[in-house]
Formats: C-alpha cells, structure tokens, sequence
C-alpha cells in the first residue's frame, strides 16, 4: 500500500474502504471480505450508523488492530467539547478499540470549534493518532487553523471528475492539510462509468474506468476513500498500482470537471439545517 505522509509524521493509507450506505445487515460480510482483498483502511462515521459491525468485523477477522487504520466521524449532533468526548468514547466502544488512526469533525455545523478542542486533548493523550476535518472549504479550513494550535492532518472532502477540487487542493497543500478524496465514483451519476474520456484512457491502460478515477487521485497525490460490495470491484479497485496516468491523462480529465458538486451544496441554506437536524 501506498502511503501519504501527514503532517504530524503518521501515514495515511492511499486506499481506504468506505462503508456508507453498507446496510447494517451487510457491513460485517462487506468489511470482512475488503479486508480479505487487501484494503488495509476502513473509512466509518457515527452517523453511517454501522460502526459496531465494522467493529464485529476487525475483531473477527483477527487481524492485529495496529495492520488496520481506522477513520470515523464525529456527527453534527455530536459537537461541542463535552459531546465530542462522549461521542469519540462511543465509537471506539462500537468498534473494540481504545484508540482511532484518524477522527474527523464530519461538517463544519454545529460547535465544532469545541469538537475541535475535544479532539486535540485527545490526540495529545493517545486517543487519536491523527485528527481533522472533513467538507471544510478553504475559508472555514484557514479559520480554523488560526485559532488551534495543532493543524489538522486531514481534510476529508468529495473529489471526483466531475468535482476536481483544484483550487482547494493548492490551499491545503499550503496550510500542510492533507486532502483526502470522498465519493470519487460520484456514485456512478450521470454514466460516469461509461463516460467516454475515461474509456478512453481506460482501454489504454487496459484498466476499467473505476481504476483510472482511482489512479487520477493517486496521481495528484489525493488519497480517497471508496466503495463498493461486491467482490469483483473490490479487487479492481485496489489493483491500481501497476500503471500510472501522464499529464496529457490528467488534462483530458479536467474537461469533466463541472466545479460544484452534484450532491451538497455548502452555501445552501437548506444544508446545514438538513445535516443539523440528522440527531443520532
Ligand atoms: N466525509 C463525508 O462527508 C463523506 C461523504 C460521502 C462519502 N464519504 C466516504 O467516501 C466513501 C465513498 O463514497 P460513496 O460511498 O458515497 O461512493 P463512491 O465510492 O463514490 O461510489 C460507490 C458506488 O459506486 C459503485 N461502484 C464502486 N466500484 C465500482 C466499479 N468498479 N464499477 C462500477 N460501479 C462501482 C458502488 O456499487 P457496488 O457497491 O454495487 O459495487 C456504489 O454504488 C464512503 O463510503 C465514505 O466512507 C464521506
């Protein structure tokens, strides 16, 4: 596995597999089976409400806890300092562990400045190797960092063809935040699996469609996290290290780039009150 250096010194896996939207009733088996293909990361969240089978999978794959990383979120019903600490509790709890590679405030909503000093007290007692944020745009992110003492080692945002996230990329890399892609399939919207730029560059590489976004990601220095249950594309979407895209790839890519996303609009009113009004 390839690794991406954050900067604290620890290492982030470039793959991780993402369990959102696995049902409760497929978690164990999905999780268990990307373990058994060779994902190494598993990226979770509170509010993906699968954590204690992810947790039931680790143990039962009997796989030293310290082979696998392990991210989650903290959800927005679970900000501010003291909620924070009972919520981080409860997850390592649900995952039978006593402590996390990776927590994330999962959206800039709520008191996540004190979610943000809940987290720092507990990386620097152990608790959590790394910390940071997820879906912050640069003005949130920025803001953030000059009123911590510790910058955040990630920030976890959607990044996909059709949302390149270019202008972002740069900033983080100037404040030492490592970007890390969520959702890079875009959920297969509008054909992106058939979409003929990427065949293109597929056929070339003798690779699948999915592989080329994957390695677009690699190849601009992004981890991601990604996901999918069934076996075959599981195995197709860690099996991207033998190739790699050259610049002339990486410029016909950006023609898909539409530069918003598909899903969440973050100057949307109707966000926040959503994501604040998901209680768990
Ligand atoms: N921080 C955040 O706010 C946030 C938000 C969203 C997601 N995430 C993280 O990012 C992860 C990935 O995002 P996501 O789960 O939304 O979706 P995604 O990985 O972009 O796409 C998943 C979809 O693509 C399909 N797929 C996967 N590989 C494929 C392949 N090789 N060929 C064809 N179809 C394929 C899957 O279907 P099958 O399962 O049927 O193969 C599934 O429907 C999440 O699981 C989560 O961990 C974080």
């Amino acid at each position: 596995m390839k690794f991406k250096k954050l900067n604290n010194n620890e290492k982030l896996p470039f793959v991780s597999f993402g369990v959102y939207e696995i049902d409760i009733n497929d978690t164990k088996n999905a999780v268990l089976n990307a373990l058994k293909r060779g994902y190494t990361a598993i990226d979770g969240a509170q509010v993906y409400y699968n954590e204690k089978e992810v947790g039931e999978a680790i143990k039962e794959s009997e796989i030293p806890r310290e082979e696998i990383y392990l991210t989650s979120k903290n959800w927005v019903s679970n900000s501010g300092y003291d909620k924070t600490i009972k919520a981080v509790n409860k997850t390592l709890e649900d995952l039978q562990t006593d402590y996390l590679d990776l927590m994330l405030i999962h959206q800039p909503f709520g008191d996540y400045y004190g979610s943000y000093r809940a987290l720092q007290e507990l990386q620097k007692e152990g608790t959590l190797l790394s910390i940071g944020v997820s879906n912050f745009d640069s003005v949130r992110l920025i803001d953030l960092v000059m009123n911590f003492d510790i910058v955040p080692q990630v920030n976890q945002v959607e990044t996909t063809p059709y949302f390149q996230q270019y202008e972002a990329n740069e900033f983080m890399n100037k404040l030492g935040v490592a970007h890390q892609s969520w959702g890079p399939f875009s959920e297969g919207l509008d054909n992106l699996f058939e979409n003929p730029i990427l065949l293109e560059i597929a056929e070339k590489y003798e690779k699948n469609t999915a592989q080329v976004i994957l390695r677009w990601l690699i190849d601009r220095d992004i981890p991601f996290a990604c996901r999918s249950v069934k076996t075959e594309r599981m195995e197709k979407n860690i099996d991207i290290f033998d190739f790699k895209l050259n610049k002339k790839d990486i410029e016909k890519i950006k023609e898909l780039d539409t530069g918003e996303s598909p899903f969440n609009d973050y100057n949307d009113p109707e966000t926040p009150e959503d994501f604040n009004s998901e209680i768990i």
